[in-house]
């Protein structure tokens, strides 16, 4: 019995992976981790990054050696994942609506009082305050700001200063500040457009946090950006720490939004992609072993094939993919490493990273609660 309680022997070569996998490059994952790491310490600015790309305790753990102040969780199902694997420092960057998710909150606050949720509804604060006096306990919150993503959210200004009185009279509640992730501005093509659009989204955070000062509220965290707006948000004075999640993996949706110095965004490298077999090959066709069961298709686009700038990759179904392989250098049976469309999802679809260096897999790490439904209590 190997060490994942299975009886099939470790795999100890990418050549012994059977495909479809996700494999995870440790050497550009690692210059990643340390990238990030290094321009947040340069620029004085926190690194909250989100698991949400992840949903994995081991990586989480890389950020925190890294320097993350602590990390951020989509789901109540992530946030029990990450306390579980000794994670702290927990920011559920989703509400909590209902009493499922509001008992399991209570639950993981017992054990990890540091975590905290948002909020962006006076009958929530209520729902909230309600559940918190009965286990007990103190519940930090940030108020969640729609600042043009149209998401969840309170609106900017007086609608929030409303929500920061309900959290100030409420005894177990505590107000920390506010989250504003701007994911409309994410993925805005060209640097300056994307800086731009982050800009005029902050400000209106900037504008509300100003208020809820001037009225007495507390507001140590400001909390947003991502991994297309990392370089672009510290300048924004306010703005405590960054919730990016994709620089760990990358992804071709990414890649093209442009960099600050050119038209493909390199800051990050492709570290994570979708290991496929070349299953059949007939002249310029080469059918791999990876369609849509294997890589998320909500981009509309395909992978791209790491290191074969010229081949070109469309789905073929469930199972297949077809590649226009003028590249005679694609044989049957070749491996082929796919850059991945958009890595939240296609993560979602698999049970665990393959980790490699070189030709050899040194680590399998667990990708946790993917469906986002069970708990662990
Ligand atoms: C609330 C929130 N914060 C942070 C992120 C991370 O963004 P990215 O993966 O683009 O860096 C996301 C991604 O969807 C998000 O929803």
């Amino acid at each position: 019995v190997d060490k994942r309680g299975g009886t099939l022997p470790i795999v100890k070569k990418i050549h012994d992976l059977s495909t479809p996998c996700l494999v995870l490059d440790l050497d550009r994952f690692e210059a990643n981790l340390e990238k990030m790491s290094r321009f947040t310490r340069q620029r004085n600015i926190a690194l909250r990054p989100h698991a949400k790309t992840h949903k994995c305790v081991n990586i989480a753990r890389r950020q925190l050696q890294q320097g993350a102040v602590g990390i951020c969780a989509a789901t109540i199902a992530e946030a029990e994942v990450m306390v579980r694997g000794g994670i702290r420092g927990l920011l559920i960057t989703g509400e909590m609506i209902g009493e499922p998710k509001i008992s399991r909150l209570m639950r993981l606050v017992s054990e990890a009082p540091d975590t905290m949720a948002v909020v962006d509804d006076v009958s929530n604060v209520e729902d909230l305050q309600r559940a918190a006096g009965r286990a007990e306990i103190q519940l930090t919150l940030l108020i969640d700001l729609d600042i043009g993503q149209n998401r969840t959210g309170v609106q900017p200004g007086e609608p929030a200063l409303q929500l920061a009185r309900a959290i100030a009279h409420s005894k177990n509640l505590q107000l920390k500040g506010i989250c504003a992730y701007a994911g409309h501005a994410a993925h805005v093509v060209g640097f300056e457009a994307r800086r731009a659009a982050s800009r005029r989204a902050l400000e209106q955070a900037l504008g509300t946090r100003e208020l809820l000062v001037k009225h007495g509220h507390r507001v140590d965290i400001l909390s947003g950006a991502s991994t297309g707006t990392y370089n672009i948000d510290p300048d924004i004075e306010g703005l405590t720490e960054m919730q990016s999640g994709s620089y760990v993996f990358m992804d071709v949706e990414y890649r093209r939004i442009g960099g600050a110095s050119g038209p493909v965004y390199e800051d990050f490298t492709p570290a994570l992609c979708v290991l496929a077999t070349v299953i059949h090959r007939s002249g310029p066709k080469a059918i791999v072993d990876a369609g849509i069961k294997a890589l998320a298709t909500d981009r509309g686009f395909g992978p791209e094939v790491l290191g074969m700038a010229d081949v070109t990759y469309e789905f073929a179904g469930d199972e297949h993919g077809r590649l226009t392989a003028n590249d005679k250098s694609i044989r049957l049976g070749d491996r082929l490493r796919l850059v991945i469309p958009h890595c939240d999802p296609t993560v979602n679809l698999y049970d665990r990273f393959f980790c490699v260096r070189g030709e050899m897999v040194e680590d399998e790490w667990p990708i946790m609660e993917r469906a986002g439904g069970s708990t662990y209590f």
